[in-house]
């Protein structure tokens, strides 16, 4: 099982469109795929589940926040396999063997975050905790009920706070989405920075606090940025916005050759609803599907297959 999160703490880059079309893809290619939606403001949820069936079906027994609840004592032992749906919709269009599970968010997250980085004390302890914390959802992706999936995309909120942290020290691979922007760019090499400094403290961690003897090292490596919403002019990205993705590559960091197009009609309508945009098949623009689709191979390229045995 590849566990991936979709990162960036920078509002509005297209992290939700690009984990709700990834893993609609890989499902239609006969993947088992997990969503797991961990931002408060629930966007990748209602892509797939209309508020009021949310409100009805949802919001009190089915959602991650009773996981995290679980974890502060506040609920009896929830697991993850207890809360994972399959939205109708979306499964309908999938053809195949693949199959496309959410596990949805609340919006009561956002206190939860606050309540899991006030709720211990300073110190040794206050270090222990975080620590424990930060490596829950790791061990509890590798309960057996989820064992069947392929594929794990967790969608980040944009910020890097301890929810988000627990994605990224459960993750073998990041993905980043980024709009092709001076502030983008910038901030790509900034998140790079604080992952590998929260990787290096985790590690450390482990080997002052784990109480299993051989703990397994973590180190999620960048599956590579993809850039969204770029403006075309010939069918090419317009030369501001090839500046920036060339100062990315720069960096080091891979890059998605596929990058994509800005088409606002298209990815703002949520019709059929609950479809992604990669399933639906009376498209106006069919270019838009296939660029999510040589996405999705790209994805399926750069990971590392010997971390999926880990
Ligand atoms: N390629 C695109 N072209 C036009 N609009 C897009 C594209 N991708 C996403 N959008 C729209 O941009 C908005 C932000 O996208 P999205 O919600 O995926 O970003 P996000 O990074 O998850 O945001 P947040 O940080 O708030 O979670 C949404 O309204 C979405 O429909
Ligand atoms: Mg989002």
């Amino acid at each position: 099982m590849y566990v991936v999160s979709v990162i960036n703490y920078k509002g509005g880059v297209g992290k939700t469109t690009v984990t709700a079309n990834l893993g609609a893809e890989l499902a239609n290619r006969g993947m088992k795929v997990l969503l797991i939606d961990l931002d408060p403001q629930t966007s990748l949820t209602f892509s797939f589940y209309d508020p009021d069936d949310w409100r009805e079906r949802l919001r009190d027994a089915r959602t991650v926040k009773r996981w995290y609840d679980s974890l502060r004592g506040d609920d009896g032992p929830v697991t993850l396999g207890d809360l994972v749906v399959s939205p109708g919709p979306a499964n309908a269009h999938i053809t195949g063997t693949g199959r496309l599970d959410l596990i949805a968010s609340h919006l009561g997250l956002i206190d939860i975050d606050l309540a899991l980085a006030r709720g211990v004390a300073n110190g040794e302890e206050y270090d222990a905790e975080l620590f424990r914390v930060r490596g829950a959802l790791a061990r509890a992706l590798h309960e057996h009920v989820l064992d069947p999936y392929d594929m794990v995309l967790i969608d980040c909120p944009p910020n890097f706070n301890v929810v988000t942290q627990s994605a990224i020290i459960a993750s073998d691979h990041l993905v980043i989405p980024a709009r092709a922007d001076y502030l983008s760019t910038l901030g790509i090499d900034y998140l790079y920075g604080n992952v590998q400094e929260l990787v290096e403290r985790y590690n450390a961690d482990a080997r002052r606090f784990a109480t299993v003897r051989r703990h397994h090292k973590v180190a999620p490596g960048i599956a590579g940025v993809v850039f969204t919403m770029i403006q075309l002019m010939a069918q090419r990205p317009i030369a501001a916005h090839h500046g920036f993705m060339d100062q990315t590559r720069a960096l080091g960091l891979p890059v998605f050759p596929t990058a994509l197009r800005e088409n606002v009609s298209l990815y703002a309508s949520n019709t059929p609803r609950g479809v992604p945009v990669v399933l639906r098949n009376r498209l106006t623009v069919p270019a838009v599907r296939d660029e999510l689709r040589q996405l999705t191979t790209e994805f399926l390229e750069n990971l590392q297959p010997e971390r999926a045995a880990a």
